[in-house]
């Protein structure tokens, strides 16, 4: 059964996905992490893969930049091809001095100004979505086992990149408590819920707001590496 997005088999995907939001990064974890790897959509180039890690089946598809995006590809996975787990794996912004370059966040709320989960259900008015509480357990566990830190706090879900008022980041900080700043984890919470399915975000931090550092391309790969490790044991 196909929808508009995705051209799949229902049993062609996995239960469990994890969703970078480039569709070239879900290829590299398909070809450096998965055996038995077999592709399932290149609708658009959003590539989706389903193989196995340590002989447990799991899937990896782009979701695209943004909540629009994210939410049509995550919406589709749930509701019509039976995935009970997603989880965004991701980068982000730093929005404080107390996080660094490549440091490994675990979203345990998403903040975000977007009308996202009150367009699409009609009935939701907090500013904040949740990740599934199981999930986030089962995330610090493995991140524990691994020896790999991470820290949990909220996260803001932007619909703009581009700000012409740079400093609203300090507000939003300041007022929402938000540590660190991406585009999809509000409406990926969001569709989890009202599908009665469970999402996680986990993020690595690629940019400073405050020092206004940025990650090298080579870095930025190994500390990805890192976040994929906690992210494939979930499989
Ligand atoms: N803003 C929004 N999304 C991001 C950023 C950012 O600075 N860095 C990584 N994802």
């Amino acid at each position: 059964m196909s929808t508009p997005h995705i051209e799949a088999k229902k049993g062609d995907i996995a239960k469990t996905v994890l969703m970078p939001g480039d569709p070239l990064r879900a290829k590299y974890i398909a070809d450096n992490f998965l055996e038995n790897v077999k592709r399932f959509n290149t609708v658009r180039n959003m590539f989706g893969y389903t193989g196995t890690f340590n002989g447990k089946e799991i899937s990896v598809m782009g979701s695209g930049m943004g909540m629009p995006s994210i939410g049509i590809y995550s919406y589709e996975l749930y509701k019509f091809f039976d995935v009970e787990n997603i989880v965004r794996i991701g980068s982000c912004g730093a929005y404080t001095d107390e996080i660094d370059l490549y440091d490994v966040l675990l979203a345990d709320k998403a903040y975000s100004e977007s009308s996202y989960a009150d367009v699409q259900s009609g009935d939701y008015k907090d500013d904040y979505t949740y990740p599934t509480p199981a999930l986030n357990e089962r995330i610090e566990t493995i991140a524990e086992e691994l020896n790999i830190p991470i820290t949990k706090g909220v996260i803001h879900s932007s619909d703009v990149f581009y700000r012409e008022n740079f400093d609203d980041y300090k507000r939003i900080y300041r007022d929402f408590n938000a540590i660190a700043v991406e585009m999809e984890a509000f409406a990926l919470f969001h569709n989890a819920r009202v599908t009665g399915k469970n999402a996680a975000c986990i993020l690595t931090v690629s940019d400073s707001l405050v020092t206004k550092k940025a990650t090298s391309p080579e870095e930025r790969q190994k500390s990805f590496t890192r976040m994929m490790e906690i992210a494939l044991r979930l499989a």
